[in-house]
């Protein structure tokens, strides 16, 4: 019962967030440039989960890329529909209800900033989706928080899990170690990984781990 809460409470948090935005108003960070090398090969649609606002489907789309954005909240995948019509497809679903593409559908899947949200079983799940639809030798760029996260709440209120805290509005939210990464992606090869700093969220510094994962076992 607590799990819908908590499912809710997410939903309506992302949803208000998203009110309607203009093209112009996309804030792009630079780091899928060192994936260029594979970004520019592949064929296959790369699927965006979680893709809020469409920062990454945006640099994709530059460089005429098909990108299908994915992501719970409808006012995000409207505002994908109406900021990007180049957009291949826009799916609103829920990670925790499966993803919905065949076995082996594409070469690259990025999962940015949004693999961070679910209870240990719940996170192992969603993984395996993603291992699923991943084609063997894929590739899975992701970024999430890092447990040094302390400016957007590591450690802060009750932690219901091993680093998964509950938010005082009543979601999850979980910070990873290396220790965490190497657990929850153990089915994946890890091909690089660097603790980094953002500060494109108000300024302020918010550390996360970029992470290119290789689908190769
Ligand atoms: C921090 S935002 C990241 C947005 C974007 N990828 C970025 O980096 O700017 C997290 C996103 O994950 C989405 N999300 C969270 N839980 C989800 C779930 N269970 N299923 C689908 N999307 C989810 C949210 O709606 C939100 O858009």
């Amino acid at each position: 019962m607590k799990d819908n809460i908590e499912i809710e409470n997410s939903l309506n948090y992302w949803n208000n967030l998203y009110e309607p935005i203009k093209r112009d108003e996309i804030i792009m960070d630079d780091w899928l440039e060192k994936f260029d090398d594979i970004i520019d090969k592949t064929s296959s649609p790369i699927i965006d989960l979680g893709c809020g606002k469409g920062n990454n489907a945006l640099y994709l789309i530059q460089k005429n890329r098909k990108v299908i954005s994915c992501d719970q909240s409808i006012n995000a995948i409207n505002n994908i529909k109406n900021n990007l019509p180049e957009i291949y497809q826009a799916l609103c679903f829920n990670m925790l209800e499966g993803l919905p593409f065949d076995d082996n559908y594409s070469d690259i899947i990025i999962a940015d900033l949004c693999l961070h949200y679910f209870r240990n079983d719940d996170t192992f799940k969603i993984i395996n989706e993603i291992k699923r639809i991943l084609k063997p030798n894929g590739h899975l760029l992701i970024r999430v928080n890092s447990i040094n996260d302390i400016n957007f709440g590591a450690g802060k209120g009750e932690e219901i899990e091993h680093h998964l805290w509950r938010t005082d509005d009543g979601r999850l939210k979980r910070f990873f170690d290396e220790k965490d990464i190497k657990l929850f992606f153990n089915n994946f090869e890890i091909a690089y990984m660097q603790e980094k700093s953002l500060d494109r969220f108000f300024n302020i510094e918010k550390k996360i781990y970029e992470i290119h994962l290789l689908n190769t076992r």
